[in-house]
């Protein structure tokens, strides 16, 4: 059996220039693998923490303390240990962190040292990532799943904090619903994205992209993202509400302020009623199958109404509502909030538990959807997460961008290489 040799940790920089954790371990058979944690923007509030430095280096967002951490204090631990008990592994880092919020350790240096695990575990056995994380689902949660490749949702129209335009609405992105394989759906989206891009020109417009590589042009309402999106997809020869279909991530938490939501590019302030009603209107009027984070992560009411009034015809998604704790996670479940979940593995900072999550959604028929998120690197694990778990979703971006389709460009191999896996 082949032990761990070392865990060695440096500071890289993300698709936003910031710094993060990449983090490589060794077997002492000389198998060695590298990982890099992502970052958000428009984080939830009980998100694990992310431990930075705060100093004038790097503006304060310097990573060396949880760079520290791993090769100094979680490397020792680990050291001529077993690479392929993860859960085990994890819950040790668990507990040498002590915290709620892996505030001690920082869920970067944390879930660096368990991404890099699941890695160096798979390229061992010789199999690919996406069958390891499909074996290490079972051997967590006794419960098997079928990998498969996701339909992608990719945001092509950028606003709220991933932008510096007028859009309230964090996220327009499209779901190609209608491809019959994953490079069909690839190429349907990316045709749409450069008909968005010409449309947008033509009618002077700023072309410049936000930082998940969709535009993000001034425009009069969220509504007229919307339109300009369906223009784009019958410019493409394709239907809107056949072969694609639209998603939003409102991520209101952003914009909800004394207990009203203010669309301050539309002028409105609506109350949690008046918003639910809002998104209703535009979920009747237009192929809206998906909203995420409709509500703000503490208007628990407004969640329940938003559910009750257009849950049975939308997919309604937690992400900073559930941000991937398996506790709170079921806690909403038991409210009848929501009927989907964002899986995001560095809101939680572990595989271990990103793992549990999952299994919660699939006991309770709740879709899972595998995310990036908006500080990306080149890594390609969530790629991978999302085909071996089988969860049928993937978003991560516009299909611009490097550190966006990398994960698309990683599912273009597994289709090609595994033709028994199917989308969706
Ligand atoms: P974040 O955004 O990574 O900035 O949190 C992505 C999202 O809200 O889904
Ligand atoms: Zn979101």
């Amino acid at each position: 059996m082949s032990t761990i040799k070392s865990i060695k940790a440096i500071q890289v920089l993300d698709s936003r220039g910031v710094p993060t954790v990449a983090c490589r371990v060794s077997l002492d058979n000389g198998t060695s693998a590298e990982v890099k944690v992502p970052s958000g923007a428009s984080t939830g509030s009980k998100e694990a923490l992310e431990l930075r430095d705060g100093e004038s280096i790097f503006l304060g967002k310097g990573v060396m303390r949880a760079v520290k951490n791993i090769n100094t204090f979680i490397q020792p631990a680990f050291i001529g240990r077993n690479p392929f008990e993860q859960e085990k592994i994890d819950n040790e880092l668990i507990l040498l962190d002590g915290t709620d919020s892996k505030s001690k350790l920082g869920a970067n240096s944390i879930l660096a040292v368990s991404l890099a695990m699941c890695r160096v575990a798979a390229k061992d056995k010789k199999i690919s990532l996406f069958n390891h994380f499909s074996n290490i689902y079972k051997d967590i949660t006794g419960n098997t799943v079928k990998p498969s490749l996701p339909m992608p949702m990719l945001n092509i129209l950028n606003g709220g904090e991933h932008a510096d335009n007028n859009i309230d609405i964090q996220e327009f992105m499209i779901i190609p619903k209608g491809a019959s394989s994953f490079s069909e759906a690839i190429r349907w989206s990316s045709e749409i994205y450069w008909n968005l891009k010409n449309i947008l020109k033509e009618k002077d417009l700023a072309t410049a992209v936000g930082d998940e590589g969709g535009f993000a042009p001034n425009l009069n309402s969220n509504e007229d993202a919307i339109k300009l999106i369906i223009e784009s997809i019958e410019k493409s020869n394709l239907e809107a509400g056949k072969d694609i279909f639209l998603a939003l991530d409102c991520a209101a938490s952003e914009f909800y302020k004394n207990e009203s939501y203010h669309l301050v590019g539309e002028g409105k302030s609506l109350d949690s009623e008046q918003f639910a009603n809002y998104l209703a209107d535009l979920v009747n009027k237009y192929p809206i199958i998906s909203i995420e984070d409709g509500m703000d992560e503490d208007d628990l009411v407004g969640w329940k109404l938003l559910t009750e009034k257009i849950g049975s015809k939308c997919q309604l998604v937690g992400d900073d509502l559930f941000v991937t704790n398996p506790k709170i996670f079921q806690d909403g479940i038991d409210a009848g909030l929501a009927n989907a979940i964002l899986i995001k593995f560095n809101q939680i900072g572990s595989i271990t538990e990103t793992i549990k999550t999952i299994d919660i959604a699939n006991l309770n028929n709740y879709a899972s959807i595998v995310s990036h998120r908006s500080g990306e690197t080149e890594d390609t694990t969530i790629a991978d997460l999302a085909v071996g778990l089988g969860v049928g979703q993937i978003k991560t971006g516009a299909p611009c961008r490097s550190d966006r389709v990398a994960k698309y460009n990683r599912l273009l191999w597994i289709e090609d290489d595994y033709s028994d896996l199917h989308i969706g």
